[in-house]
């Protein structure tokens, strides 16, 4: 059994979810979200703590709405996911932008704007700075993101501080970003790292001192350490999630030697996405076929969500736990039970003509059968962990599936949907035919 087991949804809610909102859904809990967003808030800290939610984890409108609620800002990844904080009711002032983008024209007007409302901008490259420098913005509390030369990654592919990555601009290119913000007058408030997602936390540890470092050899003006998200949590039951209170005291604890060495009291920043939303969601699905692939082979479940739902496993190889339920709410199985180590090992796919359209793969993309109960035609199979990177990572349109609809378990055990199920009409509705007639 997990020391800490994530929260399970009951076979009972999954029967009543599948009854009012039908299959497949994704199911949010509430008292999850808020309960995570009070442990990042409550996170040791010297001389101040900012949390930003990082909402490409999950961007739906209401999820934004309850984190903005608990005193997180955002921590936005493109221009429009910034405006879709906004459009959600979030001011430009709890807003930082850390993008891959080049913002030109009306964008570029627009960020400008919006850094006039109070956002703060990472710069992520040597481009993104000059053009920052011929422009009208004020740049007198900018942010740079600094690619450190060390990651850490639940795999290699979420691994942002590396050599393999192009994320911010590489330590060695420092001076030059120094010699461009003296020439105009910029200032450097935030020196940002993000170095993965999932990764291990002593390495997280060693980012801290790497950036208290760097900020003191070159960043004389710099307020705030901000050091990104990745907090690895634990999905499977032989996972070991990151302690945030032990981090938050090793960042804490380095801040004053800092502030006792230098004089500068720094304020630390932090951009969890996972660590909020990945154990409130589940994904609610039906078996709708069972199959096998031979001797040699596996013993299949057909589900109605697969990669179009939740594409993690396609892309990492990463775990999601499965609990099996009855068609009329009977708990047949689940990974964190020991009882389930009788079963047969299972390969659980989605509906897709994809042969790895499966979520049960490993890392080298290899079929890795699980251990479940064998469900009759009909009953559920709820996945796991699927609060981060599910919804909002959907491979949208891929054979014509249209998006799963999201529903928000609340705190007082109703359910309110907060995004609906997407029909054929959205899906095709920018197409335009080939003849003007339309035929
Ligand atoms: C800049 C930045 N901040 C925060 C995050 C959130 O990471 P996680 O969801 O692992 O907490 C990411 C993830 O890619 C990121 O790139």
């Amino acid at each position: 059994m997990a020391p800490n087991p994530p929260p399970i949804l009951s076979p009972y809610v999954a029967v009543a979810i599948r009854n009012q909102f039908g299959s497949p859904v994704y199911v949010y809990d509430e008292s999850t979200i808020v309960s995570r967003c009070q442990k990042v808030m409550a996170m040791p800290n010297a001389f101040g703590l900012d949390v930003r939610y990082a909402m490409k984890a999950n961007s739906n409108r209401a999820i934004l709405q309850l984190i903005a609620g608990q005193g997180l800002g955002i921590d936005a990844s493109s221009l429009n996911e910034a405006r879709r904080a906004m459009l959600a009711g979030i001011a430009p002032n709890r807003i930082m932008l850390t993008t891959q983008e080049v913002p030109i024209g009306q964008d570029r007007r627009d960020l400008e704007g919006f850094m006039a409302e109070g956002l703060i901008y990472n710069v992520c490259s040597l481009r993104q700075l000059s053009l920052l420098a011929q422009g009208n913005a004020d740049a007198s509390r900018i942010s740079v993101r600094v690619n450190p030369g060390v990651g850490a990654g639940e795999t290699s592919t979420r691994n942002t501080g590396d050599h393999y990555s192009s994320f911010g601009i590489h330590q060695n290119e420092l001076p030059r970003v120094l010699e461009e913000v003296r020439a105009h007058r910029m200032v450097i408030e935030q020196v940002h790292t993000h170095i993965g997602s999932g990764g291990d936390p002593e390495l997280w540890r060693g980012n801290i001192d790497r950036v208290l470092e760097m900020i003191e050899r070159l960043f004389p003006e710099a307020t705030v350490m901000n050091l990104g998200g990745g907090f690895r949590e634990a999905r499977m039951p032989d996972e070991v999630a990151a302690n945030i209170q032990e981090l938050g005291a090793y960042a804490e604890r380095r801040c004053r030697e800092f502030a006792e060495r230098t004089g500068r009291r720094l304020k630390v920043a932090v951009e969890p996405g996972t660590y909020i939303v990945a154990n409130a969601g589940h994904v609610v699905a039906t078996v709708l076929d069972k199959k096998w692939s031979g001797p040699e082979g596996f013993e299949f479940l057909i589900l109605d969500a697969g990669m179009e739902t939740n594409t993690r496993p396609l892309l990492y190889g990463s775990r999601h736990p499965f609990t099996v339920i009855s068609a009329e709410g009977q708990l047949l199985s689940s990974e964190f039970d020991p009882a389930v180590s009788t079963q047969a090992g299972r390969v659980v796919a989605g509906r897709c003509c994809e042969s790895g359209d499966c979520q049960t793969l490993d890392e080298a993309h290899e079929v890795a059968p699980r251990c479940m109960a064998d469900p009759a035609i009909g009953d559920i199979v709820v996945i796991g962990g699927t609060g981060a990177y599910c919804a909002s990572m959907s491979l949208g349109g891929y054979n014509s599936h249209g998006q799963a609809p999201e529903v928000l378990l609340r705190t007082d055990g109703s359910l309110l949907c907060i995004r609906r199920r997407q029909t054929l009409e959205q899906l095709t509705v920018n197409e335009l035919p080939l003849s003007p007639s339309g035929n």
